[in-house]
């Protein structure tokens, strides 16, 4: 349960700064603010000295973009953050010390165990941790996707162990990883030869088992936050392991996740817990094969999950099909949600 609210009601809204407003989350956290009327008094694009004084636009208006260097965090109330970890290290600390809350999407503050991880349908109660420190950790994309699936299963039946293999759109790496998938594509088919930049490999006609960097145990970077967030947000220990494999589609994560439970858990109950549960959109019909895709789940809210089917080799274990808008519900819209409830 939440206490008292974090930011008093203020009648013409909220100053709201944006950082990383030229990106493909930052873009994203604008439309979303728009498009959810989050009560904005007063927007403040900021980004690094590159775009400083370019434009950008909000519910119809134009909007300079200034220096994330040269600005003083005085009087905003609130700040969503996706320019990086480096950067959310700087700069976070000034802005919570300012009074101002800090919405953080990248992996900075995540698993500092003072840092609220938040994902508002799993464990909004996670919150209470903010009111000292002011900053509020975005889970990483795949996360959040998989743990809307996972806690109405999990409340029911508590989950032993859970193996995830992910199918991962370009946008999670930014904007020039979307230019990349592109123009690969269009010189591959123009019997060009594709230059390789944001990806360790061509991703155009290609899949690429490695989504950030290699640790000493074999896993990648983006493995380990799976399975370190999730047991975080889940608050259980449950055992997790995670491949982690960017796809060549520009929005949508899929997942495919085996799930073992420690008690009696079946398909058909797994379905009917998910068809109620917030924030979760069910679309499973073989008969019709009727499943989630990313092409249809980009541009849309909900975690859609779908192939729910018992696991023929193991007892109490079910296979799910995870999809979800990488950009919106796995960054952008979850930061918003968050801000709702900073200001409910
Ligand atoms: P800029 O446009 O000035 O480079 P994406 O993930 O889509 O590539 O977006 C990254 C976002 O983070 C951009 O808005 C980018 O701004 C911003 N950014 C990157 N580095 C910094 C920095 N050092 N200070 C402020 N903003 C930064």
């Amino acid at each position: 349960m939440i206490g008292d609210r974090f930011l008093p009601e203020k009648e013409k809204g909220y100053v709201v700064a944006v950082v990383g407003a030229t990106g493909a989350v930052g873009q994203t956290m604008l439309e979303i603010l728009a498009e959810r009327k989050f009560p904005v008094a007063k927007l403040i694009p900021l980004a690094s000295s590159r775009s400083a004084g370019s434009a950008i636009s909000f519910k119809g208006r134009e909007y300079i973009v200034q220096d994330l260097e040269q600005f003083d965090p005085a009087g905003v109330d609130i700040a969503l953050f996706s320019a990086g970890g480096g950067t959310s290290l700087t700069h976070a600390p000034r802005f919570a010390e300012a009074g101002c809350y800090v919405v953080d999407n990248s992996s900075a503050w995540r698993m500092d165990p003072s840092i609220a991880l938040v994902v508002p349908e799993v464990n909004a109660h996670a919150l209470e941790m903010a009111r000292q420190n002011r900053i509020i950790a975005n889970p990483n994309c795949s996360t959040i996707q998989m743990v809307v699936a996972l806690k109405p299963l999990h409340d029911a039946v508590p989950i032993q162990r859970v193996v995830v293999s992910t199918y991962q759109a370009v946008s999670g790496a930014g904007t020039r990883a979307i230019e990349e998938l592109a123009k690969q594509t269009a010189c591959l088919l123009n019997a060009g030869s594709a230059e390789v930049g944001v990806f360790p490999a061509r991703i155009a006609f290609n899949v690429i088992p490695q989504i950030d960097v290699f640790m000493a145990d074999g896993y990648t970077k983006e493995e380990r936050k799976m399975i370190d967030e999730t047991i975080k947000i889940l608050e259980s220990d449950i055992a997790v392991t995670a491949t982690t494999v960017r796809v060549p589609v520009f929005y949508g994560h899929s997942e495919s996740v085996n799930v073992t439970f420690t008690g009696p858990m079946d398909a058909a109950t797994a379905r009917s817990l998910l068809a109620d549960a917030d924030g979760v959109c069910v679309v499973d019909d073989p008969t019709a094969e009727d499943y989630p895709m990313p092409s249809e789940a980009a541009g849309s809210d909900p975690v859609w999950v779908g192939r729910i089917r018992d696991d023929a080799s193991c007892p109490n274990s079910i296979h799910l099909w995870v999809v979800a808008d990488n950009i919106r519900k796995g960054a952008a819209l979850n930061a918003v949600q968050i801000a709702e409830i900073l200001i409910s």
